[in-house]
């Protein structure tokens, strides 16, 4: 069965660019429910334990280094077969590939810098998500 649930994050280059207002809306009419939300800076070994799972791969330095460069928003979104349905949403990884309209492609511009993160997996989105916040953080 689908969870209902995903983490995101605006990545530092959306927020800089000034696109938190934009993307708080795509969040809102695509249908997606705020169950938690929070505006900080990750330091470079909390990126790096965010994204352990791709500790292997050629990126991941200038990914935990990105990730770490400005402030972030993360929240975790609420909606049915969530973390499809926000991975379909946002588009392909790559803004240059992603759909017309997709928060990737309006907001993002190159594979590292694409605007937004999602879960990939109910299981990830509940690691996620306890990685961001508490019981008491969630309404
Ligand atoms: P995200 O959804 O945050 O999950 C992992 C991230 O790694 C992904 O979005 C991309 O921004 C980033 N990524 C994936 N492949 C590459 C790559 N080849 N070079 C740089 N970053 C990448």
């Amino acid at each position: 069965m689908s969870g209902n649930k995903t983490l995101i994050m605006i990545k530092p280059t959306a927020v800089r660019k000034g696109f938190i207002g934009p993307i708080m809306a795509k969040i809102s009419e695509g249908g997606f429910k705020i169950q938690a939300m929070k505006y900080m800076q990750l330091t470079l070994e909390q990126a790096q334990a965010f994204y352990a799972i791709h500790k292997d791969r050629p990126f991941y330095g200038e990914l935990t280094e990105f990730m770490s460069s400005g402030p972030i928003v993360a929240a975790i979104l609420v909606n049915d077969n969530a973390v499809e349905a926000w991975r379909n949403y946002i588009g392909a990884t790559n803004p240059a590939e992603a759909d017309e309209g997709t928060i990737r492609k309006l907001y993002g511009t190159s594979l590292g810098e694409n605007a937004v993160h999602g879960s990939d997996s109910d299981e990830n989105a509940e690691i996620e998500s306890n990685f961001f916040f508490s019981a008491t953080e969630r309404f």
